[in-house]
């Protein structure tokens, strides 16, 4: 059974494939409509969404399909302790996929273990967010027409930002990619993420204090929210909170063909104003999310039907079993009871498998 868990859970050739499916879409909606028809999408989101879910749903009903799910996991039996394992197995009876976000990071992968249908990650705590960065691929691939030779600037939350890491695994696959990083010392990319997605792909980066000192450079300026939800501390959220704001006297110095994303919500990191700059991207992004949603539901049970299902809990054949405890606690493995499951890395330590957390030996 194929799952999306993370972007690298499908190859370069694979996503240019859904994303040219999504372009047909685009092109003939109506020769899709009926593809699913008596198909169940199952959509399980225990954190807030506007955009995730509902283009899930939107794409969903598009394909000749229907939905069905909870956009609160108060209200379902996840409030009396029944555990992802266990709700994926009980939805797998009732649906034919399933889309899931949750707060711990690795809920999707544990769901992936269990589940008798495909599993779409649409979001796992700060970790990663594959169905984002498909979007992202294919509001890039249309409004520059290429996904490699590219200078991308990443702007904000480079810490908590799912998005961003997930984008950037994506981009390292593809040739002549600049990674640009802008954020404040707290909100740093996650070092491994530099040293074992960027450095091992040959991927330049540079960190900079200033969106300006790199603007004239950037085919691409990606921002994103400070994620207020995953901070800690409060009074380190006021103080950061508005560290980088994109306004229109910040833009002067951009190519004429730069383009501005930003994964939304956004709260004050883009001024009104910008939205009326044609690079302004980030309204015909949201747009983007449901076609490449509808290509992926449609791909993933196109592959479901190439596979038999099995009873036995899948592992990834890279990951190995120990003793060791992840560190990180909003990891689902210090949560739920889950297999331990580590990557062993190139310098010879171990990766949580859940979370990608460094795991003291
Ligand atoms: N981009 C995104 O994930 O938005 P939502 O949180 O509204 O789903």
């Amino acid at each position: 059974m194929r799952h999306l868990i993370d972007t690298t859970d499908i190859s370069v050739e694979e996503v240019d494939r859904i994303i040219s499916t999504a372009l047909d879409i685009i092109a003939d909606r109506k020769k899709y409509s009926e593809v699913c028809r008596g198909k169940k999408l199952a959509t399980l989101f225990y954190e807030p969404s506007t955009r995730t879910r509902l283009s899930f749903t939107s794409a969903m009903m598009e394909l000749g399909g229907s939905v069905l799910g909870f956009s609160d996991a108060a209200s379902s039996s996840v409030s009396k302790g029944e555990t992802v394992a266990d709700t994926v197995r009980v939805i797998g009876c009732f649906a034919d996929i399933i889309a899931m976000r949750h707060s711990k990071e690795g809920a999707p992968l544990v769901a992936s273990q269990y589940s008798e249908v495909p599993i779409i990650n649409a979001g796992d705590g700060s970790h990663a967010h594959p169905t984002q960065t498909l979007t992202d691929l294919l509001t890039i691939r249309r409004e520059k027409g290429r996904l490699n030779n590219l200078t991308i600037g990443f702007c904000g939350d480079l810490k908590f930002g799912r998005t961003v890491h997930s984008l950037i695994k994506a981009l390292s696959r593809y040739e002549g990619i600049n990674v640009v990083l802008i954020a404040p010392e707290e909100l740093r990319l996650p070092s491994y993420i530099r040293r074992e997605v960027c450095d091992k792909n040959h991927v330049p980066t540079r960190e900079v204090a200033t969106m300006e000192e790199v603007m004239p450079e950037l085919d691409i300026l990606y921002m994103t929210r400070v994620q207020k939800e995953r901070f800690l501390d409060e009074e380190e959220f006021e103080r950061l909170k508005d560290s980088f704001i994109l306004n229109p006297e910040r833009l002067r110095n951009a190519k004429k063909d730069m383009i501005i994303l930003h994964p939304l919500p956004r709260v004050n990191e883009i001024t009104r104003e910008v939205d009326n700059d044609p690079r302004a991207a980030y309204f015909r992004q949201v747009e983007n999310g449901k076609f490449v949603r509808m290509a992926l539901i449609y791909t993933l049970l196109e592959w479901a039907k190439e596979r038999p299902t099995s009873q036995t809990p899948r592992i990834a054949d890279d990951l190995v079993r120990g003793e060791m405890r992840c560190g990180n606690r909003q990891c689902i493995s210090n949560c739920e009871d889950v297999d331990r499951l580590f990557r062993p890395t190139e310098t010879g330590d171990y990766r949580c498998a859940y979370c990608e957390s460094k795991v003291k030996q």
